[in-house]
């Protein structure tokens, strides 16, 4: 864990690398002694007959096989980590908001520190997200998690993570995102404390949305991901594995790490990307365009256009729009959204979403500016001006985001956040 990581660039594209030379085979998957006597494992994020468009899997050349175990035994962490259904409350039409998740006081680590705020669908239906955010202070020593219920959007709000995963390593600062996919064993290292923001999916893999008219270039670009090269740990210590299955926690303890990959190829691989490399398109003219222009990664449904989970952000950007109202506009959605920060302030709201807080607006309920940012943005002089030392995001999604108990009952939940929506005069028509 010494020299930095390093990387390959691009977006679900085929890697191959290797940390020992010679250790992967060539012109075949599986030959019949692979080099130095390594196990050849396939891991498929896909099911094999996916089309080619959406087929993800890599081959690993590891110390020992992944199928050399003890049993699984039920884990007792994590308490307030929930997978769907999610019905432990009734779903709630409210606004809701929450200030920053506190940190620990107690020694914790990235899964022990994982906390489940709302979600919907559920592991076992293949559709639908979770939405976690972590508080801890520790490093995962001897032991690595993985989840066999869908992959991970990782967004950092404090404290950088050290993620050291069986197919590379990569270092998620806030300001970057980091994607690991189902099933890949990884342990996350910390300098200090750390927050931060989980979208489990369940459905889809994210990726790129589609461009239309934009054309071929523009908002998140294919090369500004970053996808570690091979590394692995000769170590033959005892490791925990941890793993979520069907929104339970299991552990077992091996007698070796399971980060034992030597080298790799395929498509199935953890990312990271740098949201300041996102290409931010606006409008030119009039009117701001509608959010989804935000959109770095999606999780498509069924259902063209509609996703089961978009994660969008709210960059830095030149605001330079004649005769509008810049801010976001009062709206009510058919998507649910739900949002959190890594740093600065939100255009929208003068106060009271702060850096690690979250706010809930589920389908149909009408938000937007509040008194304040609407009073000051409707007195503007409209002059270019940029929004400057921000990051604000949304997980949205087609379906409604049901709190947990935790976030209807934590003390960070605002009870008075209608409030900020207070005091609008009535439009005034003429006598
Ligand atoms: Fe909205």
């Amino acid at each position: 864990m010494n020299a930095p990581p390093a990387y390959g660039v691009g977006f679900g594209n085929s890697f191959a690398t290797e940390a020992v030379p010679g250790a992967l085979p060539q012109g075949r998957n599986s030959p019949q002694r692979p080099a130095f006597g390594l196990y050849a494992e396939q891991l498929s994020g896909s099911a094999f007959t996916a089309p080619r468009h959406e087929n993800r899997r890599s081959w690993l050349y590891r110390l020992r096989p992944s199928a050399s175990h003890p049993p699984y035994r039920p884990y007792a962490g994590a308490r307030w980590l929930r997978s769907g259904p999610f019905d432990e409350t009734p779903a709630d039409p409210n606004r809701l908001r929450w200030d920053p998740l506190p940190l620990p006081s107690e020694p914790t680590d990235f899964v022990d520190g994982l906390v489940t705020y709302a979600g919907n669908g559920d592991a076992a239906s293949g559709a639908g997200i979770a939405i976690h955010l972590y508080a801890a202070n520790r490093s995962m020593s001897g032991r690595v998690f993985y989840n066999a219920d869908g992959e991970l959007l990782i967004v950092p709000q404090e404290g950088v993570l050290r993620i050291a995963s069986e197919l590379g390593r990569l270092d998620a600062p806030p300001g970057h995102i980091a994607v690991v996919p189902r099933g890949v064993r990884f342990g996350v290292e910390l300098d200090g404390p750390a927050r931060g923001y989980v979208c489990e999916n369940y459905g889809q893999p994210f990726r790129l949305p589609e461009l239309g008219p934009i054309g071929a270039n523009g908002l998140a670009n294919a090369r500004d991901f970053e996808t570690p090269v091979a590394w692995f740990e000769d170590r033959d210590e005892p490791t925990e594995v941890i793993q979520k299955f069907q929104g339970r926690l299991w552990s077992t303890t091996l007698d070796h790490s399971p980060l034992d990959v030597v080298a790799w190829h395929g498509n199935l691989a953890p990312c990271r990307y740098d949201l300041a490399r996102f290409n931010t398109i606006g409008t030119v003219s009039y009117d701001h365009p509608d959010p989804s222009i935000f959109t770095v990664l999606t999780s498509p449904s069924e259902a063209p256009g509609t996703a089961n989970c978009d994660f969008v952000i709210f960059p830095p950007r030149w605001m330079v729009a004649e005769d509008t109202f810049r801010p976001p506009w009062f709206h009510r959605n058919v998507m649910s959204e739900f949002m959190g920060l890594v740093h600065g302030a939100y255009d929208a709201k003068a106060g009271g979403f702060a850096p690690g807080g979250a706010s809930l607006h589920n389908c149909m309920s009408g938000h937007g500016p509040d008194l304040e940012s609407h009073a000051k943005a409707t007195a503007a002089e409209l002059k270019p001006h940029k929004i400057e030392n921000t990051m604000a995001f949304m997980f949205e999604s087609r379906w409604v985001i049901r709190p947990t108990r935790y976030a209807m009952e934590a003390g960070t939940l605002q009870r008075d956040y209608d409030g900020c929506w207070d005091g609008f005069a009535k439009a005034d028509l003429p006598k």
